[in-house]
Order: structure tokens, then sequence, then C-alpha cells
């Protein structure tokens, strides 16, 4: 039977401080994990199969190409982590070539995960499982029913570019120190990565003729509303979302299509037409930038699978 455990919640106050301190600074912004109500992830899902979208498809696909050369890179019998496992489907895919002994699926909240897990134990009985729900983003501190041999972190999807590099750098070298135990350190980390290419088609990923990307993004105004007891209207905002080039980034924004006051709770800010919440960025990396990165954060060996195009890789890195 898999586990499940609940580790950290973050208290209602602090959401609200966090997210009014964002709101009422000069340059107005949110932190992208709001983005992710239940709706949001459900847009998310949907942006992963617009035609503009080519991270997804292109990491399905580098890993369908070189699922061999990179099982024999990770080597079988590993402690498989999967960070943001969500539905779990990319690390299931891995299961039969990687037979990991134990799989963790982590998730800010356990309750997205009970169904996926539950399922997979049932179709991979000999792999331990469970579920963790916890914040990895501010700590890796796993809990310790989580193996401590032969770690594999698995960050599929790019969601390294939703950090600045500084916290990216941060956050591979909590992983690096999460491989580590008795002094020794092993197995390592699985990541897809997006690149660095033309701006029409990183503008085009992020502002999609459907509108889906406009809709998730804007679907932050109606989270914000629930968690603030706001009253932002969602027909007076406009998606922005666009590739900054000198600091090698997609940016989202909301941007008010009117002048406006917006009240919450126990507050209110006026917003002037043009006036603009970034709600995230994306950074877009070359593949030595990042296998740079890697190495500073500690990591050695690196291997790089990409796609014809070069427009995204997969890479595993040994921590020791
Ligand atoms: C989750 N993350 C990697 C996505 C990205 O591409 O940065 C989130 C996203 N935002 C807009 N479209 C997709």
């Amino acid at each position: 039977m898999a586990q499940f455990i609940q580790l950290t919640e973050q208290r209602q106050q602090t959401i609200v401080d966090e997210l009014l301190a964002g709101l009422t600074a000069a340059r107005a912004s949110t932190s992208p994990k709001y983005l992710y109500d239940a709706l949001g992830s459900k847009l998310f899902e949907a942006i992963c199969e617009l035609p503009e979208y080519y991270p997804t498809r292109t990491e399905a696909g580098i890993f369908q190409k070189h699922g061999p050369e990179i099982a024999q890179a990770v080597g079988t019998g590993s402690t498989l982590i999967d960070l943001g496992a969500g539905n779990c489907a990319k690390a299931a895919q891995l299961f039969p070539s990687l037979q990991p002994a134990q799989y963790a699926a982590i998730d800010i909240s356990v309750e997205f995960l009970r169904d996926a897990v539950g399922r997979l134990q049932q179709q991979f009985p000999a792999i331990d499982m469970l579920g963790v729900g916890m914040d990895f983003s501010t700590s890796l501190a796993l809990p310790d029913n989580v193996r401590d041999e032969n770690r594999l972190f698995f960050y599929p999807g790019s969601s390294i570019g939703n950090f600045t590099p500084d916290e990216a750098l941060v956050f591979l070298q909590q992983v690096k120190a999460a491989c580590t135990h008795d002094g020794v350190s092993d197995g390592g980390l699985l990541i897809g990565v997006d690149l660095l290419k033309e701006k029409s088609l990183l503008d085009a990923a992020y502002d999609d003729a459907l509108g889906v990307t406009a809709s998730f993004n804007l679907n932050l105004l109606l989270h914000l509303n629930h968690l603030l007891g706001a009253d932002f209207d969602v027909r007076a905002w406009r998606h922005r979302g666009f590739f900054n080039a000198a600091l090698s980034r997609i940016e989202m924004h909301l941007e008010a299509a009117s002048d406006q006051t917006v009240h919450w709770s126990n507050g209110e800010r006026h917003f002037a037409r043009g006036e603009r919440i970034h709600t995230e960025n994306s950074y877009k990396y070359t593949r030595q930038g990042f296998v740079e990165l890697l190495a500073r954060a500690g990591f050695e060996n690196v291997t790089v699978w990409s796609d014809p195009q070069l427009w995204f890789m997969v890479c595993h890195a040994h921590a020791g």
C-alpha cells in the first residue's frame, strides 16, 4: 500500500501577507505558484496540448527517442523522487526502464497525488511508493521514509525556468545536498530544461492564438479574489506574455485595461491604465549556461540529450 504524508502547509495568514506585499509594491507582482488553483492546473494541462507550446511534446519526444540511453546513464534500483509530480504520468513512463526501488511523488498538496499514486501502486506492486505534500521550492527536507540511498531527483517540464538563475542555483545545491548521506553523495538529477531560441517561437508559446495562456494568467485574478476576498474584475485586465531577450526570460504580466481601484478585505490599490502585475518568469538557458549552473551546484558527469531542433534538453547529472 502506498503511504501518504502532508508535511508542510502554508498558513493562510502567510499566504495573505505574501500576496499583499507583492500587490502593494511599486511594481506589483505575485509568485507563479498562485497560478495553480484547481482551474489553473487544468488550464496548464490545456496549454501543454497547444500547437504553440512546444516544451511538453519536445521533452516527451526526447524521452521516447533516447529512453534506453537515459536508462543506461541513470541505472536501475534508484529512489525516484518526482518533484511537482501532479498526475505522475511522466515518471510512470520511466518505471519499466528505470525499475526504481522506491517512488516518492512530491507536490504542494498530498491530495493532488492520492489517485495517481494509488493507481500506480496497483500497477507496479514491486515499487515502494509514497506521496508527499510539501513546498519543495522552499525546502527539500524529505520525510524519513524516503530512502537516503541512490536518490534520483526527477524535475521535468523546465519548471526550473520559473526560478531566477540565482534561485535555481540554490535549489540545485539543495538537490545535491539531498543526495548526500553519511558523508557520501550518490544518485543525481534528471531534469528537463527549455533552451534559448528565436523570439517569435517563444512569444507564440506564451501568447497562443486560442487564448489559453491568457485564460491561465487571468485566472490568477479569480484565485486572488478567493484568497484575499478581493474584487478584481477579470474583464478589466489583459494578458501580456513575451520574451525579454536582455534577461533571457519569458515574462507574463496582467495589464490594467482601464484606471481602476481593487479592494480586498482590509485594503485597496489603485491601478492606472497600462499598469501591470508581474505574474511569472520563465528563463531560457543555453546548453552551456545550464551545464555550468549544474557544475556550480556541485554536480558532475553531465549527459545531455536534445531534440534535432535544439529547442529543449534533458540532462542527467551525478551528485558524486
Ligand atoms: C510550469 N512552467 C514550466 C511553465 C513554463 O513554461 O514556464 C508554466 C507556463 N506559463 C505559461 N505557460 C506555461
